[in-house]
């Protein structure tokens, strides 16, 4: 007897020829199929079938509004889903095939499901280097949406028994390759800043960068992760108003929370004293939400010490869903 949440007799087949065939005829049936990659197990369907696409929303039980990051076989076939800049493909050029994801404006007609997008106009793409997940995208010759393989709000799986931990029952197949090598998600970079940090270094995206591209992408990762990609979003701290960050002055409407040098119409601190500005912060922005300006800029704060926790915040309060 098959509960109704238990559709799946999940089989594991091992990394080869039989389980690629299988998990190929089964995308090829619109069933999702997880399947290693160098980061972690994906859940991978057909990108250009919405039926296939709903699956993996309906095994995760993740919400639709949160998009998919799209698998392709090489820089190519990316190029026919989205429109590459000159930095853009320096960065495809250096790390793929590789864990690095790009967020790129999507070709209306490139075939994508709009599931697999969320409605946005942009979409997420990687070239994977794991030799299951580019057997897989060979024989279904297909772009394959493919989160990671894990229950929503689960953690992310890096052995196929991860996957079956939360997704047994759920799902047709695991297509077992061991333990991932980089046990962490993809680096996702847009406009040559990074929505969520992860194998690829912000660094090393910097070393190939051509000169002129975004100074945003000096920004260590982890502060601006949770704030531009869509569902690793965290807005408790948002005012109601809306924030502009890094502000050296003040617009006409806004009310500027100083910094140091930065003097505003209120100050973080002026001494510059990180320890002081962290304590002032949520109070700053709750005066700044009751003044008699529109919107809120904040001087820019170092990003040492507890100065990361203030960019963290001040980020989610930039945040405007
Ligand atoms: O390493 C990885 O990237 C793994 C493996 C399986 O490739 N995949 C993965 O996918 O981590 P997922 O769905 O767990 O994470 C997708 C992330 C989400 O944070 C989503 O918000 C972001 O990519 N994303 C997708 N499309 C986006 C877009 N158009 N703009 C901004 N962020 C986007
Ligand atoms: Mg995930």
């Amino acid at each position: 007897m098959t509960a109704p949440n238990r559709p799946y007799e999940t089989r594991t087949f091992p990394y080869g020829t039989a389980a690629i065939a299988e998990a190929a005829r089964l995308i090829a049936m619109g069933e999702p199929v997880a399947v290693s990659t160098e980061t972690v197990y994906g859940l991978a369907a057909d990108a250009t079938d919405s039926a296939a696409v709903a699956r993996i929303y309906a095994a995760k039980g993740r919400p639709s509004f949160n998009p998919l990051i799209v698998h392709v076989p090489d820089l190519a076939a990316a190029e026919r889903i989205a429109v590459f800049d000159e930095s853009s493909r320096a960065l495809a050029k250096a790390f793929w095939p590789g864990p690095l994801t790009l967020v790129l404006p999507l070709r209306p007609d490139a075939g994508i499901a709009a599931l697999v997008t969320a409605g946005l106009d942009t979409i997420a793409l990687r070239v994977p280097a794991h030799r299951a997940m580019r057997a897989l995208l060979a024989a279904t010759g297909k772009p394959l949406a493919a989160p990671s393989a894990n229950a929503s709000n689960r953690i992310s799986p890096t052995r196929a028994e991860h996957v079956l931990a939360s997704l047994d029952g759920r799902i047709a197949l695991v297509v077992d390759d061991g333990p991932t090598k980089a046990g962490v998600e993809s680096t996702i970079v847009k406009d040559g800043a990074i929505l969520r940090p992860g194998p690829i270094t912000a660094s090393e995206l910097r070393a190939v960068l051509p000169d002129g591209s975004r100074a945003d992408s000096a920004l260590p990762a982890s502060e601006t992760a949770q704030v531009t990609a869509p569902g690793q979003l965290a807005s408790h701290y948002a005012p109601i108003k809306t924030v502009r960050l890094n502000a050296r002055q003040a617009e006409p409407d806004e009310w500027l929370i100083g910094f140091g040098a930065i003097a505003g119409d209120d100050t973080l601190s002026s001494s510059g004293n990180l320890v002081e500005a962290a304590a002032r912060l949520f109070d700053a922005l709750h005066q700044a939400d009751s003044s008699p300006k529109a919107r809120i800029a904040v001087a820019p704060v170092p990003r040492s010490g507890v100065g990361v926790a203030i960019n963290d915040r001040l980020a989610r309060a930039a945040h405007r869903g």
